[in-house]
């Protein structure tokens, strides 16, 4: 049987009830390039007749991991960003997404890039705890995500890329707070 949606739950379950941190994320990491390669997943779930926008598709009640689909129909990006305490596991489908990491410097405030590259189909990556980076992906991207929890539970830092300035988002979602 084809290694599909159901089959990766299961896995990314079992890592993270048996590996710790960098091992359960490097399991994550492996089965998503799995599920990337049964195309018949990709064209069920990541066509490109899918509505647009960030779909979380489960949420496990037992170790909290989200399991989202991003469709985008038009190019764009995101700025300089961390998941807080979470982590993500980003994986393309359809289309690239140039990734940049970056180190921010808390004593100069300062933002270097650290590494750039470009996540091309069937490759996935692997964002740890408060790692920060960008994306800017393709009209017509797709990418799959595993996220340790729900985003939207975490305090998440944002950054400028010219500026350097730093916001907070909080994790009731009211907003940003400035910190520089
Ligand atoms: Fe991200």
């Amino acid at each position: 049987m084809a290694y599909g949606k159901d089959e990766f739950i299961v896995d990314c379950r079992k890592a993270m009830k048996t590996l710790d941190g960098d091992k359960a994320r490097k399991s994550i990491c492996t089965s998503m390039e799995k599920l990337l390669k049964n195309k018949t997943f990709i064209a069920e779930n990541l066509g490109p007749d899918k509505e647009e926008g960030r779909h979380t598709v489960y949420r496990c009640e037992e170790t909290g991991f989200n399991l989202l689909f991003h469709i985008f129909d038009s190019a764009n990006g995101a700025p300089p960003h961390d998941h807080g305490t979470s982590w993500a596991v980003y994986g393309q489908a359809v289309g690239h997404t140039d990734m940049t990491e970056w180190v921010y410097d808390e004593l100069d405030k300062n933002l270097v890039v650290s590494k750039e590259y470009r996540l091309k189909p069937g490759k996935a990556g692997i964002f740890p705890p408060n790692a920060i980076h960008s994306i800017q992906y393709t009209a017509g991207a797709r990418f799959v995500r595993v996220t340790g929890v729900d985003l939207e539970t975490v305090s998440r830092r944002v950054f400028d890329a010219t500026t350097h300035e730093m916001r907070t988002q909080n994790s009731n979602g009211a907003g940003f707070t400035v910190e520089r």
